[in-house]
């Protein structure tokens, strides 16, 4: 069968080159405007964001906060809760991380990331320590679901935080605040001593002048005389801090640890699990201790990743494969760095990974043998196909 042919068994084939008649005879010409939507589009989601430090904002004794504005161009317009994934090159390795955008989407000047200092990290100490006013990042465009949506949640909004997974809900407390939006959020921040509270002042000012913002802090070590709620975030402290858990969506955000903690606490609550939205901060820090790990591997060994038609590399049990590539200097696309989004995913042609609870892979991907990379974790030599 021809292509015009094949064209005419269509359904509608025949309506729709007449509507396209008739409208070059007497309306918009859209041939005309070819490409003209692929340039609006790229204006809202550019592939990569060129962002020049603005300014660098001390936050706690860990945590800073960069200001960013657009190199060139404009900054596309992203919901709170959403994040741009950061470009680094540090030690000859070109990697990525995620960082939450925690300014107001209102605010469409500059972006702001506040960054954490964590045990051993990486990208977050090349961020802190290394990087001044006037230096030049580059960046994906804002992404993620970790937003609110008017069509399936409810305006009654629970955010459970542990420490620098504040920054979505300080974007969408910035947001409820300036504009008046007609939501109720109660904000349970997790933080392990008072010191480490990001935006405290800010978060106790607009509490008090917004009675539909609550901000309870809860102090995992607190120091004599802590006027706070203490210890972690549990069932029952939830439930007491809110008494009816009924009718509200809860938000979790926060360090893989974190994360394991508060998600049986939340089940406690017998919250229906489509009230419940969640946002990993990255691989877990000590994956061997996931009950879940295989007891025979050691988390030190180093596997062979074997990649079809290109090299073998080293790869350590207790890091992601991701990593393993980056540090062979082999670029595989990313974007979340904790199994949501599938940019990053490879094929497992043999060998077996560890795929911590919490790695969205999709129906196909299991059919077809792929796997998250940023969060498959060696467990024997392997053969990928990237
Ligand atoms: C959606 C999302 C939003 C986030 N938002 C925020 C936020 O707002 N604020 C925030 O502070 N954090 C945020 N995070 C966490 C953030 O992305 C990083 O995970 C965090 O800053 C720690 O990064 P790090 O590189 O310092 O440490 P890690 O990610 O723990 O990196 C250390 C690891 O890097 C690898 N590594 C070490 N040296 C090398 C080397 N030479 N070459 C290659 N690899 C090496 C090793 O595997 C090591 O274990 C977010 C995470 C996600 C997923
Ligand atoms: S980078 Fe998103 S799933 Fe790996």
């Amino acid at each position: 069968m021809s292509a015009k042919n094949f064209l005419q068994e269509i359904d509608g084939y025949e309506t729709l080159q007449q509507e396209i008649a008739v409208s070059r005879k007497y309306g918009v010409d859209y041939v005309a405007r070819k490409g003209q939507v692929a340039v609006a589009v790229n204006r809202l989601h550019p592939a990569r964001l060129t962002l020049r430090v603005n300014e660098i904002l001390d936050e706690t004794p860990s945590a800073r906060t960069l200001r960013l504005v657009a190199a060139d161009g404009d900054l596309p317009p992203f919901q709170a809760g959403q994040y741009i994934n950061v470009f680094v090159e540090a030690g000859g390795v070109r990697t990525s991380r995620p960082y939450s955008l925690s300014s107001s989407p209102r605010q469409r000047a500059y972006y702001d990331i506040t960054v954490r200092r964590v045990a051993d990290g990486f990208v977050s100490e090349v961020l802190l320590d290394g990087t001044r006013v006037g230096d030049v990042l580059t960046s994906t465009s804002p992404a993620g679901t970790f937003h609110f949506n008017p069509l399936f949640h409810s305006p009654d909004m629970v955010c459970l935080a542990g420490g620098s997974g504040i920054t979505p809900f300080m974007s969408m407390i910035r947001e409820i605040a300036e504009t008046g939006l007609d939501r109720r959020l109660t904000l349970l921040y997790g933080s392990r001593s008072e010191d480490d509270i990001i935006f405290a002042d800010e978060l106790r000012k607009i509490s008090a002048q917004h009675e539909n913002i609550r901000y309870v802090p809860v102090i995992s070590e607190p120091r004599a005389g802590c006027r706070e709620r203490t210890g972690f975030l549990t069932a029952e402290l939830i439930r007491d801090v809110l008494g009816s858990v009924d009718g509200r969506t809860f938000y979790l955000c926060g360090p893989a640890e974190m994360y394991a903690f508060c998600l049986p606490e939340i089940e406690k609550l017998a919250i229906p699990p489509r009230w419940v939205r969640r946002e990993m901060f990255g691989p877990p820090k000590r994956v061997a201790d996931d009950p879940a790990w295989p007891a025979e591997v050691a988390p030190d060994h180093v596997f062979q990743a074997a990649i079809r038609g290109k090299r073998t590399i080293p790869a350590r049990a207790n890091e992601p494969l991701l990593v393993a590539l980056e540090r062979a200097g082999i670029v595989v696309p990313s974007q979340c760095r904790s199994g949501e989004c599938s940019l990053c995913r490879v094929k497992l042609l043999s060998g077996r990974v560890f795929q911590p609870a919490g790695v969205l892979l999709r129906k196909s991907d299991r059919q077809f043998g792929y796997i998250h990379s940023c969060m498959a974790y060696p467990l024997e030599d392997l053969e990928i196909m990237i």
